[in-house]
């Protein structure tokens, strides 16, 4: 199977221990590829819109994007995993976010999305995890991706890793070791309704554009050649 990690912290502290543990809860041939953020996406997205209205390789910092977004592509599993800052995903993470704007469906989504599967592993000392889960789930979801699951953990002892008790530490392990178990192979995936929904909406909402614009968008360029939408 092939997997990508977006680590969503360059510490090796407790994200990267509860992530290793997943990862060496796999069972099987895994091709694993890594990304730490902010190092591998260093810079916010300048707004300049090049990636809607052109393409995505002229964007400024397409050679710290395309080759994440290309590892994305190739990957059957995506892992996101992040600490919770001030109850959301950290900067960097919803950074790289923005740069992948243009890949939802309103915009020029890929088919192999939708057969992805995506894990999101995240850690608070003790806040809830939801708010930030859902940062990531949200994009994952208008990027086509129907299946993702979520597992979340309040730290509670504290914020070093070193310093949790080992019970702590094993309750959370045997949690991410039970998650792992599901995705020991690669699985089909079917697309989920509420994918199946944003997808008919924007596809309602090209058909209108095309009809309107004077020469064909990048967008709608992108639907009429993957045969989602005719001239
Ligand atoms: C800037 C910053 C903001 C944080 N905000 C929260 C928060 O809102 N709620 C919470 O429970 N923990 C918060 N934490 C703790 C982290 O979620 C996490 O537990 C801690 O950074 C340990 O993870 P790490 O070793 O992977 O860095 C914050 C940590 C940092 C550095």
């Amino acid at each position: 199977m092939k997997i990508v990690v977006i680590n969503g912290t360059e510490i090796k502290g407790c994200t990267y221990h509860l992530k290793e543990c997943f990862l060496n809860s796999l069972d099987g041939e895994n091709t694993i590829t890594e990304f730490y953020l902010p190092k591998d996406a260093p810079h916010f997205c300048c707004g300049c819109k090049t990636c809607f209205f052109k393409s995505e390789n002229l964007c400024p910092h397409a050679k710290y994007i395309m080759p994440i977004w290309n590892a994305i592509l190739a990957a059957d599993l995506l892992v996101f995993t992040y600490p919770v800052y001030a109850l959301h995903a950290p900067g960097q993470v919803k950074a790289l976010l923005d740069h992948l704007c243009c890949h939802w469906m309103v915009h020029r989504p890929e088919k192999v999305m939708f057969k992805k599967r995506a894990v999101i592993l995240t850690q608070s000392i003790g806040a809830p995890n939801g708010t930030a889960q859902k940062d990531v789930a949200t994009s994952l979801t208008w990027m086509g991706v129907s299946s993702i699951k979520t597992l979340g953990f309040g730290l509670m002892e504290g914020v070093i890793w070193e310093e949790l008790s080992e019970k702590r530490k094993q309750q959370m392990k045997l949690k991410i070791k039970k998650l792992a178990s599901k995705y020991q192979n690669v699985k089909t995936v079917q697309k989920n309704l509420k994918v199946k929904m944003f997808f008919f909406m924007s596809k309602i909402m090209h058909k209108k554009t095309l009809k309107t614009e004077k020469q064909i968008s990048a967008d709608n360029q992108h639907w009429i050649e993957q045969g989602w939408l005719v001239k």
